[in-house]
C-alpha cells in the first residue's frame, strides 16, 4: 500500500504541477511524467509536428517530460513571432545537452551579451573575408576545380558523392576560419566529418529528448547521449590544435583568417572574447556551415537526376549566358532566372533544417490568441511554411515555377524561409547562397548527372536536426 500511495502521490503532484495553463495554446493530451515525449516519431519529427496542426491549429503546445514547448506553424504566425515580436524570441532555451557542450558560449546556443558580441564579430569577419576585399569567390571556384577533378576521376561510373562534397564545402569554411583547406581523403578530416554527421543524428534522437527532459537521471545512465558528449569533445580538441598552431605563428599585423582576427580581439581585452569562446565559435561556424550546404548539394544531385528535363533546361541557360570558356560568377545570377529558381526550389523541397533551431520566450507573449509565458521553448516549424498549400501552387511537387513569373523572370517569395527569420536568422545565409549558386552552376556547366542503369533515385530522408538524403550513387559524365 506504501507503493500505491507513492504512485498516487507522484501522479497527483505531476498532474497539479504540469496542468496546461488556462490561456496556453492547446495540444494533444499529455501523459503523466513523460508528457508527449513518446507521441512524436523521431525519424520524421517535422512531419509528426506538422500533422498536429490539423487538430490543434497553428499555435499548439506539447509537454516533453516536464518541459512545455510551443510549436509555431505557417508564415503569418512565424513572421509575427520571429520578426514582429523578434525581441521576445531572440534567446535560445537552456537545453541541458546543448549547455553541456557549449557552456553558454559561441553563437548558436549563447544568449545575451555573449551572443550579441560573438554574432556581430562572426558576421563582420565573414564579411571581411567573404565579401570584402579578400572575396571568397576565388576560394569557392578554386575548391570547385579540385572537386571537379575528383568527380572526373570516376570517369562517369557510379560513385557516392557524399564525402567529396562534404570535404569540398567544409574546405570553404576551413579557408575562412583556419586559413587552409584539407586534401580530399585526409584521414583526420574524414574522421571529423563523420563525427559531425553522427553527432547531429544523436542530437535529434529520443535519447537527446530524454536527456533534455530528465538531465539529472540521464547523466548517470549509460546510452548514446553519453557518446554525443564524447563526439563533440573530440571536435573541440581538433579545433584547439588549430588555435595552438595559429598562436604559434601569428602575426597581428597580418590577420590571415577568423582565428587570427579573434586572437587580435582577445588582445584588445574585450570582455566576452577569450580562448574558450573562440573554440566554441569555431565549432559553431563549422557545425552550421559545412553539413548544411553540402546536404543541400546532395539533394540537388538527386533532384537533377530525377528531373533530367529540368537539368537540361538549366544547362541550356548556363551555356547561353556563361558559355563554356569561363567560370560562372555571382553577377551572372540576374541573367540566370531559371537556374536561380531551380536552386530555390531545391532548397524549398529539401527543407534541410525543418524545425529551425529552438527559441525561448524572454517575456510573456500573445500569439494566435493565446498567452505564452516567459521561459517556454518555441519551435519554429519551417516545414509548415515551405510546404504550405496556401503559399505554394504545388507544395509537394518539385516546381521551379514557384519562383518564376509568366515571363520567366525570377520572383522572390516571402514564404521561402529555409534560413528562418528574425534576430536569429542564419548567420551564414549570404555565404550559403553564394556557395550554392557558384557550386551548382559550375557543376551543371561541367557535368551531366544520371542514375546508374536500372536504379531509380530515392527521395526519402534521414532526420537528424538536418534532413539528409539516404546514401546513393550517381554518374557524372563530363559535358
Ligand atoms: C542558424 C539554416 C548555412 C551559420 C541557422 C538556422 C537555420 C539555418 C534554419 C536557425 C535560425 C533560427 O534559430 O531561427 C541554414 C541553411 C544553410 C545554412 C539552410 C545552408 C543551405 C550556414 C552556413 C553558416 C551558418 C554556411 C556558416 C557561417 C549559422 C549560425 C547560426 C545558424 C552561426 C546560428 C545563428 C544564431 O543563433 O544567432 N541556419 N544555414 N549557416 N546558421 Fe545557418
Amino acid at each position: 500500500s506504501l507503493l500505491l500511495f507513492t504512485a498516487v502521490f507522484i501522479l497527483t503532484a505531476d498532474y497539479i504541477k504540469n496542468r496546461r495553463p488556462g490561456s496556453f495554446p492547446p495540444g494533444p493530451r499529455a501523459f503523466p511524467i513523460v508528457g508527449n515525449l513518446f507521441t512524436v516519431d523521431y525519424n520524421r519529427t517535422h512531419e509528426s509536428l506538422t500533422q498536429v496542426t490539423d487538430r490543434y491549429g497553428d499555435v499548439y503546445s506539447l509537454r516533453m517530460g516536464q518541459t512545455w514547448i510551443v510549436v509555431l506553424n505557417r508564415f503569418d504566425v512565424l513572421k509575427e513571432a520571429l520578426v514582429d515580436q523578434g525581441d521576445v524570441l531572440a534567446d535560445r532555451p537552456n537545453l541541458p545537452l546543448l549547455q553541456d557542450i557549449s557552456q553558454g558560449l559561441g553563437v548558436i546556443f549563447s544568449n545575451g551579451k555573449i551572443w550579441k558580441q560573438q554574432r556581430r564579430f562572426a558576421l563582420s569577419t565573414l564579411k571581411h573575408f567573404g565579401f570584402g576585399k579578400k572575396s571568397l569567390k576565388p576560394v569557392i571556384l578554386e575548391e570547385f576545380s579540385y572537386c571537379a577533378k575528383e568527380f572526373k576521376s570516376h570517369k562517369g561510373k557510379p560513385f557516392d558523392p557524399h564525402l567529396i562534397l562534404n570535404n569540398a564545402v567544409s574546405n570553404i569554411i576551413c579557408s575562412l576560419v583556419f586559413g587552409h583547406r584539407f586534401e580530399y581523403g585526409d584521414e583526420k578530416f574524414m574522421e571529423l566529418m563523420s563525427w559531425f554527421g553522427k553527432g547531429l543524428e544523436l542530437e535529434a534522437s529520443i535519447w537527446a529528448q530524454l536527456y533534455n527532459s530528465f538531465p539529472l537521471l540521464m547523466r548517470r545512465l549509460p546510452g548514446p547521449h553519453q557518446t554525443v558528449q564524447h563526439i563533440w569533445n573530440s571536435v573541440k580538441d581538433f579545433i584547439r590544435v588549430e588555435v595552438k598552431e595559429h598562436k604559434h605563428n601569428w602575426d597581428p599585423s597580418d590577420n590571415r583568417d577568423y582565428i587570427d582576427c579573434y586572437l587580435s580581439e582577445i588582445q584588445m581585452a574585450d570582455d566576452t572574447f577569450d580562448e574558450e569562446n573562440l573554440v566554441v565559435c569555431v565549432f559553431d561556424l563549422f557545425l552550421a556551415g559545412s553539413e548544411t550546404t553540402s546536404t543541400t548539394l546532395r539533394w540537388a544531385f538527386l533532384y537533377m537526376v530525377k528531373y533530367p528535363e529540368i537539368q537540361a533546361k538549366v544547362q541550356a541557360e548556363i551555356d547561353k549566358v556563361v558559355g563554356t570558356s569561363r567560370q560562372p560568377s555571382m553577377e551572372d545570377r540576374a541573367d540566370l532566372p531559371y537556374t536561380d529558381a531551380v536552386i530555390h526550389e531545391i532548397q524549398r523541397m529539401s527543407n534541410i533544417v525543418p524545425l529551425s533551431l529552438p527559441h525561448v520566450t524572454t517575456r510573456d507573449i500573445r500569439l494566435g490568441g493565446y498567452t505564452i509565458p516567459k521561459g517556454v521553448t518555441i519551435i519554429p516549424n519551417l516545414t509548415s511554411v515551405l510546404f504550405d498549400k496556401n503559399e505554394w501552387e504545388t507544395p509537394d511537387a518539385f516546381n521551379p515555377g514557384h519562383f518564376l513569373n509568366p515571363e520567366g523572370k525570377f520572383v522572390k517569395r516571402a514564404a521561402f524561409i529555409p534560413f528562418s527569420a528574425g534576430k536569429r536568422v542564419c548567420l551564414g545565409e549570404n555565404l550559403a547562397r553564394m556557395e550554392l549558386f557558384l557550386f551548382f552552376t559550375s557543376l551543371m556547366q561541367h557535368f551531366t548527372f544520371s542514375m546508374p542503369a536500372g536504379v531509380k533515385p530515392v527521395m526519402d530522408f534521414r532526420f537528424g536536426i538536418t534532413l539528409s538524403p539516404l546514401p546513393y550513387e550517381v554518374c557524372l559524365t563530363s559535358r
